[in-house]
C-alpha cells in the first residue's frame, strides 16, 4: 500500500510517500481501506519530535473508509461497511478519564496517512451518511475533543456564552458548531480578522483579534461582563482566559499550541470561583454522542482544503503556519 512513513523528525519534507506492507487483521481487528484522512496539530508535533513516538511510524489519527477484511472473532462489522475511525486506543470503560496505557492512533500505533489501516474492531463506527467522505475523515479527533470539552466536561447549557480561542483551528471550528447547536452564544478570538468574519458566517456572535493588546477587555465587553465558558487549547493564555470569565465561570483546557507551561496568579481563580477543567479526546460514549449530534444537528465539519496523500508535506506546512481555517484533508 501507499503510506506516508515518518522515519525522522524534522520539517514537512520528512513526510514521504512509500510503498509499505499491507496490514493483516489480527484477532478482533479489521482492515479498513481509507478513502480520506485528516491532519491535527498533534501530527505536526509528532513530525517535529515534540510529541514523542517510536519511529518509523505512519502518522494520522483521523480517517474514514470501507472495511476490507475481518480478523478472527469480529462481530457487528462486515466487509463493505462504510466506517469512521474512533482514534482513542485503550481508553477503558470509565468516563472520568482514560486508563493508564491510553494511546492516540497515529504514533505509537500506525495511523491513517495510508491506503489501509489495521485497527481494533471497536475503533470503527458507522460513517455519518449525510457527510461527504472528506467531512467524515475530518470529524474524529477534533470533533471528539470539542464534544467532550463542551458537553461532557464544561456541560454547556442553552443561553450561555462560550468564548473559543483561535477559531482557525480544527478543534475550535467544531467547538463553534457544537456550542451553537446547544443554544449558546459563541464569541471567538483569532489572529485574523478574515477568520473572525468566517466564524460569524458560521454563527459566531462576534470576535476579537488576539494580536491586539486589549483583546481581553474587548471580549469581556462584547460578552456583557464576562463569558460562562472559555475553550482554551493555547495553554499560554490561561491567565487571560480566566480574566474573560464571569464569576463562577468554567475554563476548559486541552492543549498548549502557544506553550506547554503556564504561569498565573492564584487569586483570580479562587476569588472568581473559577473551575479549570482538563480534558483529552474522549471515550466511546463521547464519540457516539458526537456522531448523534452530527446526525441530528445539521452542521458539517469545516474543511480548509483537500489534497492527495502524496502532498501531506504541503498540508503540514499550511497547518504549521496557521494559515488554515478548519481541517486539512488528505485523500488516498
Ligand atoms: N488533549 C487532547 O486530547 C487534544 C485533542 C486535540 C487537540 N489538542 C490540542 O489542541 C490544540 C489545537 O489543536 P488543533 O488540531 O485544532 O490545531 P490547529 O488546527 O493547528 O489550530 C491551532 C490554532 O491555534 C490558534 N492559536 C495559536 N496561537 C494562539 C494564541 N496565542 N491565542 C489564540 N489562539 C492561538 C490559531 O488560531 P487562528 O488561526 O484563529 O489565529 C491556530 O489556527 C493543539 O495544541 C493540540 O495539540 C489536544
Amino acid at each position: 500500500m501507499n503510506a506516508i512513513v515518518l522515519r525522522d523528525t524534522g520539517g514537512p519534507e520528512v513526510l514521504r510517500l512509500e510503498d509499505a506492507p499491507d496490514p493483516a487483521p489480527g484477532p478482533g481487528e479489521v482492515v479498513v481501506a481509507l478513502v480520506a484522512a485528516a491532519l491535527n496539530r498533534r501530527d505536526v508535533f509528532l513530525r517535529k519530535g515534540i510529541a514523542p513516538s517510536p519511529l518509523p511510524v505512519i502518522p494520522g489519527s483521523d480517517g474514514a473508509g470501507v472495511v476490507r477484511a475481518l480478523g478472527d472473532g469480529v462481530n457487528g462489522v462486515a466487509e463493505g461497511d462504510e466506517v469512521i475511525i474512533f482514534p482513542s486506543l485503550g481508553w477503558g470503560g470509565g468516563e472520568a478519564a482514560p486508563e493508564r496505557g491510553f494511546r492516540i492512533l497515529g504514533g505509537p500505533n500506525d495511523g491513517t496517512y495510508a491506503e489501509l489501516i489495521g485497527i481494533p474492531a471497536e475503533n470503527v463506527f458507522p460513517r455519518p451518511s449525510r457527510l461527504s467522505w472528506e467531512e467524515s475523515a475530518a470529524l474524529p479527533l477534533a470533533g471528539l475533543t470539542a464534544y467532550r470539552a463542551l458537553v461532557s466536561r464544561a456541560r454547556i447549557r442553552s443561553g450561555e456564552t462560550v468564548l473559543v480561542l483561535g477559531i482557525g483551528g480544527g478543534v475550535a471550528t467544531f467547538a463553534l458548531h457544537i456550542a451553537r447547536a446547544a443554544g449558546c452564544r459563541v464569541l471567538v478570538t483569532s489572529s485574523s480578522d478574515d477568520k473572525i468574519a468566517r466564524a460569524r458566517d458560521l454563527g459566531a456572535a462576534g470576535g476579537v483579534n488576539y494580536t491586539d493588546e486589549g483583546w481581553v477587555d474587548a471580549a469581556v465587553e462584547m460578552s456583557g461582563g464576562g463569558v460562562d465558558v472559555v475553550v482554551d487549547s493555547v495553554g499560554a493564555t490561561w491567565a487571560k482566559s480566566v480574566s474573560c470569565l464571569r464569576p463562577g465561570g468554567r475554563l476548559v483546557v486541552f492543549g498548549g499550541t502557544g506553550g506547554g507551561k503556564v504561569e498565573m496568579m492564584v487569586r483570580p481563580v479562587t476569588m472568581g470561583q473559577v473551575a479549570i477543567l482538563g480534558t483529552t479526546m474522549g471515550s466511546a460514549r463521547d464519540f457516539a454522542g458526537l456522531l448523534s449530534a452530527v446526525r441530528h444537528q445539521g452542521w458539517a465539519p469545516v474543511i480548509d482544503s483537500v489534497r492527495p496523500l502524496a502532498e501531506a508535506a504541503d498540508a503540514h506546512a499550511r497547518e504549521e503556519a496557521g494559515e488554515h481555517f478548519g481541517k486539512l484533508v488528505l485523500t488516498t
